[in-house]
């Protein structure tokens, strides 16, 4: 069975056991601060899980793609040096919510691996949680007992907290699960060595292939659980995992999931598979790499210097970096992969096809960017080699390979290699230790802590109403303190609430709340895990009373008019450079709009023109803005919303309809975008390969802007006393100017030589040797250089020593004709450093010219004696 048969036998295999059949949520998570990426397919149903959110179907399946690179779950360095571990891969996952628990769970993945997929039994074992005596829990008999129907008490092993009992990360939804491993070894090995003692062994033939978690609790911050509301089911099964042991392979590598991609990259180093460790290893590294990275940019995370961006960033750098030091890959050649990763995946995930160009461009200009920087650290290590090499030393300082790895992207195994080949090595000690103070230093500038929730009236959904009210009597529902980089901060929910919390690009509200004469201020409003988070800096004296919340109003409005004029420029953009053009990103707040967009070339001065045309064009027809909430997808769709890959929407979405701008968004908007008044675009870049980025500013924040540029425009009407011809009297003074300075240069010049010709008729001769010496009236240090150049043109034998005061610094200036250099020794840059003193400074040159500067005008008589005393000792002998 092929990887694309084997995904679509799971989805109707729930299908038809009543599970409403999802696609994948986005693997980047943008709206939760305690998680970057979706590390398993459960982290878009946390808020049912918590009770945040109302469950809307009792039962799901789906495909998820997943990310396990940072936090609790991160298995980034052995993908490649193993077989099965992945940064990206597909979780395929059945859901309970509140519905069918341990019983159907076990008793549905027997019924599909062992009657569906045919899998052996006597390879299949699955393990129970053993119990936890720190959370006071006991064995899972329950769940022994299910698999007992199915298999002999032998194949079914206890697990430990560690292994079976599964937690999204420290704090959250929780429960005991049992995993499913099989045993892919050949029968002599089996019969070797009971398949029982190799669980959980990181045995590459004994692997996990399904988790049956069973959600019961949440896991708070103080390490306790707390019984759910419901109780629920959680599986998870390793897509590739089930692929390997489908298709008989000893490594997910193996299969048809990965092959192709392997193939490719094999073909493109002309290396082949399987032969040296080395170069698989570097193979796997790419072929998993390939994915994730272009999977994070269909999610709109492109690689970046922060956050989730650099976590792509990183394991970019990492498959580039194994291409160039195992595969002798030195060009750009990910990008190149996109083509086969489609033809793999992109039936299934056909936001691969749709974006294709943008994953191609960025991926290259990525690599480009990697393989410069690479090229710098290889030149510096030579540096370093070279110097090491001198002083006969054998060790490298770990701080200079810390250096390497944190700047250059040197992994301290690269930087040995190439070490190991000049016969040094590094100090590891000191290089761990410089890893040890960075990590301290970043966690300290990210330390937050966060308190448990306090409940103070159960059971209360919390409401928004902040698309119709900005004020409204609240109570207080529960609340926790945090403490972020040592400020403490208080977070509250409402059972009713005006304030949009920040998402989908909107900053989030502001206000205060107020009840028996005190007033609190909410200096930000968010969303997570399905709740409105108010934040102030202080805790209400009595949290359990009524209080009246008051959302700013101005600001509101001034957000509304950014939030309506981006909805009208992307709508401008399609309109203007074509269909290609999508959202990538967006930042809406009271001073002005952010729109990042696919888009390959620069924008010209006409079509920046054309679009703000268009939208203030859009702005003074008043078009009034259509709001449907609470619409089906497809209706949604059909009304020509453009739903965008890497964003997750529920079944029922809302719409924001301008006239043929018609967008699924959350956000709040003006009533009729005649309020906008005037929509000024203040900025076009580049962001990224294929990524431009607009910034933009509405209504009284642009007719400053305009009134700003005018005024200037006034004075300068004022300056010529005239608002006539204005362009072309500026072109005329410009002009003027030029020929003026010409003009001036000229004089300049002619006075010089007046001035080179009277010192002429100032030489004293000594022993054949012209010498003029003399304190000089000139402007500038380069008047006397090019007097002294232009006399050594015409005097034969030529001393010549110059002093000035050049607006109260003293300068001296020393010439010699070059016969007189070799014929007695004169040094011209020696003689100025010595004469120098007397104007208490110093200066330096070459043997037939120097100068220097000092502080003290005065001296500058002595210091020509005293120039003119050492040549003359010279000279005379
Ligand atoms: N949440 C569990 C896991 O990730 C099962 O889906 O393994």
């Amino acid at each position: 069975m092929n990887s694309s048969e084997l995904r679509q036998t799971f989805l109707d295999f729930f299908e038809s056991k009543q599970h409403k059949i999802e696609s994948s949520a986005p693997m980047v998570i943008k709206d939760d601060p305690t998680l970057m990426f979706t590390n398993a397919g459960m982290n878009q149903f946390k808020d049912i899980f918590l009770g945040n959110s109302p469950i809307k179907y009792n039962r799901i399946a789906n495909s998820q793609k997943c990310l396990r690179v940072s936090g609790k779950h991160n298995d980034l360095e052995e993908v490649g040096h193993d077989t099965y571990h992945h940064t990206m891969f597909e979780m395929l996952g059945n859901w309970s919510f509140g519905d069918y628990f341990k019983k159907e769970a076990i008793d549905w993945a027997w019924e599909l691996l062992v009657d569906v997929l045919k899998l052996p039994t006597d390879r299949l074992y699955a393990s129970v949680f053993e119990g936890s005596e720190e959370d006071n829990m006991k064995r899972d008999d329950e769940a022994a007992a299910y698999w007992e129907k199915h298999l002999p008490t032998d194949h079914i092993i206890n697990g430990n907290k560690k292994d079976n009992f599964w937690e999204m990360g420290d704090v959250g939804p929780c429960g005991p699960c049992s995993e499913i491993h099989i045993d892919l070894r050949s029968e002599d090995e089996r019969k070797r060595i009971a398949g029982r003692d190799l669980i959980n062994m990181d045995h590459p033939q004994v692997v996990e292939i399904w988790n049956l978690v069973f959600m019961q609790f949440n896991r708070k911050a103080d390490g306790s659980l707390e019984a759910l509301p419901h109780q629920h089911v959680d599986t998870g099964m390793g897509f590739e995992r089930l692929c390997m042991a489908m298709q008989n392979k000893q490594s997910n590598y193996d299969t048809d999931v990965f092959q192709p991609i392997i193939q490719a990259i094999a073909k493109m180093s002309g290396k082949t598979y399987g032969e040296n460790e080395e170069v698989d290893i570097a193979l796997r590294v790419i072929a998993d790499h390939i994915r994730t990275i272009s999977f994070a940019i269909t999610d709109s995370q492109l690689p970046s210097n922060n956050k989730a961006g650099y976590v792509i960033r990183r394991i970019l750098r990492r498959a580039v970096r194994y291409g160039y030091t195992f595969l002798d890959l030195k060009e750009p050649f990910m990008y190149r992969l996109v083509e086969v990763l489609i033809e793999v995946m992109g039936k299934h995930f056909p936001e691969l096809i749709k974006q294709r160009e943008l994953i191609e461009k960025v991926v290259k200009e990525e690599e480009n960017s990697f393989l410069r920087t690479l090229a710098n650290g290889i030149k510096l290590l030579d540096q370093i080699i070279e110097k090491t090499k001198a002083d006969d030393f054998k060790v490298v300082q770990g701080e200079v390979a810390f250096e390497l790895y944190d700047t250059y992207g040197f992994p301290l195994d690269l930087t040995e290699l190439i070490l190991k080949e000049n016969d040094l090595v590094v100090n590891r000690r000191e290089f761990n230790e410089a890893m040890e103070t960075q990590k301290n230093r970043s966690r300290s500038a990210t330390a937050m802590e966060t308190g448990d929730w306090i409940e103070i009236l159960k059971d209360d959904k919390e409401e928004f109403v902040g698309y119709d009210y900005l004020s409204t009597d609240v109570k207080i529902t529960r609340y926790r303190k945090m403490n972020i980089k040592g400020k403490d901060l208080f977070q509250l929910v409402f059972n009713i609430t005006p304030f949009y919390g920040e998402s989908g690009g909107q900053v989030g509200d502001t206000g205060y709340i107020e009840a028996n004469g005190e007033k609190i201020s909410i200096v930000d409003t968010k969303k997570e895990t399905g709740l409105i988070i108010h934040i102030t800096n202080e805790l209400p004296s009595d949290p359990t009373c009524t209080f009246k919340a008051v959302v700013n109003a101005g600001k509101r409005e001034l957000i509304a008019n950014n939030h309506t004029a981006t909805h009208l420029l992307h709508a401008a953009l399609r309109e203007v450079l074509g269909d290609h053009v999508e959202q990538k990103g967006s930042l809406v707040n009271p001073d002005h709009l952010r729109f990042d967009f696919s888009h390959f070339q620069k924008l010209s001065e006409e079509e920046i023109a054309k679009v703000e045309e268009i939208v203030n064009h859009k702005i003074r027809e008043n078009a009034v803005t259509e709001i449907k909430n609470n619409i089906p997808m497809q209706q949604a769709v059909d009304l020509g919303a453009m739903a965008l890959f890497g964003e997750k929407y529920g079944d029922l979405v809302r719409v924001v309809k301008l006239n043929e701008s018609v967008e699924l968004c959350g956000g709040t908007h003006v009533k009729a975008t005649g309020q906008i008044g005037l929509f000024k675009i203040t900025s076009e870049g580049a962001i990224s390969a294929g990524v431009r980025r607009i910034e933009a500013i509405t209504a009284v924040k642009a007719e400053k802007y305009i009134n700003d540029k005018l005024n200037t425009l006034k004075e300068i009407e004022r300056t010529f006393k005239s608002s006539q011809n204005l362009l072309k009297n500026i072109e005329a003074l410009i002009s003027e100017n030029s020929e003026m300075k010409k003009g001036l240069e000229a004089f300049e010049k002619a006075q010089l030589k007046l001035v080179k010709n009277a010192l002429k008729s100032e030489i004293s001769e000594t022993k054949g040797v012209n010498f003029i010496s003399k304190k000089m009236n000139v402007k500038s240090a380069g008047d006397i250089k090019d007097i002294a150049f232009l006399l050594k043109t015409e005097v034969e034998n030529l001393v010549f020593i110059a002093g000035a005061d050049l607006d109260g610094k003293a300068n001296l200036t020393i010439m010699f004709s070059d016969n007189l250099v070799k014929e007695y020794d004169l040094n011209a840059g020696a003689i100025v450093r010595e004469a120098a003193k007397e104007i208490k400074g110093g200066g330096g040159g070459q043997a037939f010219f120097a100068s220097a500067g000092g502080k003290d005008p005065q001296g500058i008589d002595a210091a020509i004696s005293t120039a003119k005393k050492m040549i003359l000792h010279k000279i005379e002998g």
